[in-house]
């Protein structure tokens, strides 16, 4: 789903140019001076050159909200039954057609479609999920997975979609999808979501590129439901045409105390008056200029160690991150990433490629009454696509589940199997796209 520049855990220290820019791209807060009426009262201080964008200088106490219960009417059982509100049936992707009723442009190259169920159902998914799409294009049905970027429990799902250099599914959604198209859910999934990741009440959450979907998502969900969790949020892109929802950043922004954002840009020329062109306030993001490295993590976010870390971007940054996090001897127990990198810009789909000998060994589905020979060290799931065997392949980055098969005769060279129980893995499950042929194969799809 993410396919920009990877950085490099490895790149020295980036010449940093911390700047908050207002209105004008000049130097200021980046906070408002006075709270806004729908978020919690805090006292802000701000210690040291408010220029300086490392939070070593920064003092937050938080006062909890005070809720008044609101009184129940009280019901009793004779009363008329005719102003009874009819609730929603729960959301079941696999019977729920999404309605496509937005698009909006995020980046030159992304964009977010919002979907609406006939029925008005609520959309139900833990912050952080994705769902997996079956997309009809020229009579073939193709399964991706997508990560939701709208808050759970609205009567709208919004999907944020990169479009890949040669991608198929992306792609073709961003050309031909328009307003009052329908398309199917398969189901929703993913362990990577703030719901079943416990954490601490202060977050770190670190985006590259389309990364920032899940994140985002995991951002606003916190902060509708839970005003005390203290929410950095780092993302990392090319430059400020490469930034997705950075209005939306703002307005989160200026609109809860608890919740601070920090671009980190390859090259941010003309950042300043890209701001200023957007009509921007005093809630304008702040940025720098650089790669994630273990400075710069150092130097923003001095309490590191107190925060829970959700990670998602590509496969090379996100493994910068880690290395940095496991050299400044961070409890790894709290680290929790996801990668979406599309397939061809996979780095295990790479090493699955590079294993590829002319060698060949027999591939048998009884099922499917297949029973061919391939080339030894092929991706388990190619193979069983391309001779008619109705595998999903959602995510094709080992971390859906769709593509879950078992193997009964012969054995695979596995590079995920992040889905899998202990148990299905003693009986011979395999997550085909993470998975090369080795030697002669059969396969059952359950
Ligand atoms: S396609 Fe998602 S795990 Fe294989």
């Amino acid at each position: 789903m993410s396919s920009s520049k990877t950085p490099s855990s490895t790149l020295s220290a980036p010449a940093l140019k911390p700047l908050k820019l207002n209105s004008s791209g000049l130097g200021q807060s980046t906070k408002p001076s006075s709270p806004k009426l729908s978020t919690p009262k805090l006292s802000f201080s701000l210690g040291g050159d408010s220029q300086n964008t490392a939070k070593s200088d920064t003092t937050k106490t938080f006062a909890k909200p005070q809720f008044t219960k609101p009184k129940l009417a009280a019901l009793s059982l004779g009363e008329s039954t005719a102003n009874v509100i009819k609730k929603p049936a729960p959301w079941s992707p696999s019977t729920t057609a999404l309605i496509l009723v937005k698009r909006e442009v995020e980046t030159h190259d992304s964009m977010s479609f919002t979907f609406a169920a006939a029925d008005e159902t609520l959309f139900d998914f833990k912050p952080g999920q994705f769902v997996t799409l079956a997309v009809k294009i020229d009579n073939k049905t193709h399964y991706r997975a997508y990560s939701i970027s709208s808050v759970p429990q609205q009567k709208q799902l919004r999907l944020t979609i990169k479009r890949v250099p040669d991608g198929l599914v992306s792609n073709w959604l961003a050309d031909n999808l328009n307003i009052g198209d329908s398309l199917s859910a398969l189901n929703i999934a993913g362990q990577f979501n703030s719901s079943d990741c416990k954490h601490k009440p202060k977050l770190l959450l670190i985006s590259a590129g389309c990364g920032i979907t899940p994140v985002m998502s995991i951002a606003k969900t916190l902060l509708t439901h839970d005003s005390d969790t203290d929410i950095e949020f780092l993302h990392c892109a090319r430059d400020k045409d490469n930034v997705i929802f950075h209005d939306e950043m703002k307005t989160l922004l200026a609109q809860y105390r608890n919740f601070n954002v920090q671009l980190l840009l390859e090259n941010s020329d003309g950042f300043a008056s890209f701001s200023a062109d957007e009509n921007t306030d005093s809630s304008a993001l702040s940025h720098q200029t650089g790669m994630v490295s273990s400075d710069v993590i150092q130097q923003l976010y001095p309490d590191l160690k107190e925060r829970t870390i959700f990670l998602c971007g590509p496969v090379g940054f996100m493994k910068a991150v880690e290395n940095i996090a496991q050299e400044s001897d961070f409890d790894m127990a709290n680290f929790f990433q996801e990668s979406f990198t599309p397939a061809a810009n996979n780095e295990h789909q790479d090493q699955i490629s590079s294993d590829a000998s002319t060698a060949s060994v027999m591939l048998h589905v009884p099922d499917f009454s297949v029973e061919k020979e391939v080339v030894q060290g092929s991706s388990l799931l190619e193979v069983l696509e391309n001779n008619g065997v109705p595998i999903i392949g959602a995510c094709r980055a080992g971390v859906c589940g769709s593509c879950k098969c078992k193997v009964t005769k012969g054995s695979v060279k596995s590079t995920s199997t992040e889905t899998l129980t202990a148990e299905e893995i003693a009986q011979g499950y395999v997550l085909a796209c993470s998975s090369t042929v080795e030697e002669d194969l059969a396969v059952a799809l359950s």
